[in-house]
């Protein structure tokens, strides 16, 4: 067999059939199992977002009651989980936290072995369950404060916000949160969803794959843009020097976190929304500042490098006027993503072959061995 031509990135390969997610990145459009970001945005909740991605089908109100109720169910984290937070370093990066705490909650599954198609949904049920919770817990013990139980009473959104700050947050708050949920669910074969599939293809477990996602979502380029993002503001500071702050770090060529896709070539149908989530919170806060420097970065990016806003644009200044800690941002974004890693791995599981591609070999054929006194 001849080897085929090395594409860096493997960018427009196309590894695989999926049912799940389709991206048109010419027209900015981003459909789960066939349906309109937009449209669910407008008339769906996170909750119901997740059922459609595992299950492929919109819910009734019944079986959404169902899955409602047996996501907030498990919401609450086992105690050793809980001790095992207090034992990281306070300083530690929240996504290492993440990453290792969903590796014992794993140990902690009495179903991580059976990878049965009756139990592989319940164990990706229980991940998305507690996930946000993690991160909530996480973002009070290392401020030395008490975790907030889960309300099963709430929505997961709300619920989450609510564990995270103690108090129930506004309705728009509560909204806003479901909203950037949804847009984070489900991306196609990005670089964690990519990884998860690889892990599980080799027969692994539905954790090894999560974990796996986390570790690939953590980098600047994936999921670390939206802290990156919000750095940038932070040191921008002001309005008035958003302009010229943003045309000299294009002039240094910097890459500007937030901006650029490997699939959409116009908006990113996810940084719609999140535009008008980030200006409708400001204003609810009475703190336009960060919605309005970043419609001055976006503008001056856009006119002279003709880049779009991506996902984590928008969504860094529309958590930072919520109150929220920005390396936790990533966090987030595992908190929805991981709904998307799981429909995934459990397509790949579906129809499952092992994932292993070839190298070119560009290294040397003939070295000739020296003993090591001769070296
Ligand atoms: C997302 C991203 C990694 C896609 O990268 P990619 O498809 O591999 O594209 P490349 O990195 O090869 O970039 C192509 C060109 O656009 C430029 N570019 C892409 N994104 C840029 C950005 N955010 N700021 C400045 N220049 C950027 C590159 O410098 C390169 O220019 P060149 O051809 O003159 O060297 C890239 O756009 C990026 O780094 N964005 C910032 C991080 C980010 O927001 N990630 C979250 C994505 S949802």
């Amino acid at each position: 067999m001849t080897m085929g031509t090395p594409n860096a990135g493997l960018e427009d390969v196309v590894v695989s059939t999926s049912e799940i997610c389709f991206i048109d990145g010419e027209q900015g459009r981003l459909l789960y199992r066939g349906y309109d970001i937009h449209d669910l945005v407008a008339h769906a909740s996170f909750e119901e977002t997740v059922y459609l991605l595992w299950h492929g089908t919109l819910p009734s109100r019944k079986e959404l009651d169902g899955f409602r109720r047996a996501l907030a169910t498990q919401r609450r984290l086992p105690p050793k989980v809980l001790s095992l937070l207090k034992s990281f370093p306070r300083k530690a990066n929240p996504m290492d936290v993440m990453r290792t705490a969903v590796s014992f909650l794993g140990m902690l599954d009495p179903e991580i072995e059976d990878d049965s198609r009756e139990a592989n949904p319940r164990k990706a049920t229980r991940i998305q369950a507690r996930v946000p919770t993690l991160v909530a817990a996480w973002a009070r013990i290392r401020k030395g404060k008490a975790p907030v139980p889960p309300d099963p009473r709430l929505g997961l959104a709300a619920d989450f916000l609510r564990m995270l700050f103690g108090k129930k947050p506004s309705a728009l708050a509560a909204k806003a949160m479901d909203t950037a949920l949804m847009l984070h669910a489900d991306h196609e074969l990005n670089a964690s969803t990519f990884a998860a599939r690889v892990t599980v293809a080799t027969l692994s477990d539905i954790y090894s794959g999560v974990v796996s996602g986390i570790g690939a979502l953590k980098g600047p380029l994936h999921g670390g843009a939206n802290v990156g993002v919000i750095r940038m503001l932070l040191e921008i500071g002001d309005v008035d020097r958003a302009e010229a702050w943003i045309k000299n770090a294009l002039a240094q060529k910097k890459r500007i976190m937030g901006f650029g896709h490997r699939v959409y070539h116009t908006e990113d149908p996810r940084a719609t929304h999140l535009r008008r989530l980030s200006e409708a919170l400001g204003r609810e806060v009475g703190d336009l500042r960060w919605y309005e420097m970043s419609r001055i970065v976006e503008r001056v990016v856009n006119a002279e490098k003709g880049l779009h806003a991506n996902v984590d644009f928008y969504s860094a200044s529309t958590y930072y006027v919520m109150g929220i800690d920005p390396d936790l941002y990533t966090p987030i974004f595992v908190a929805s993503r991981v709904s998307g890693w799981t429909a995934h791995i459990l397509e790949q599981q579906s129809n499952n072959r092992l994932i292993r591609p070839r190298a070119e070999y560009t290294g040397a054929r003939q070295a000739t061995y020296i003993p090591i006194d001769k070296r």
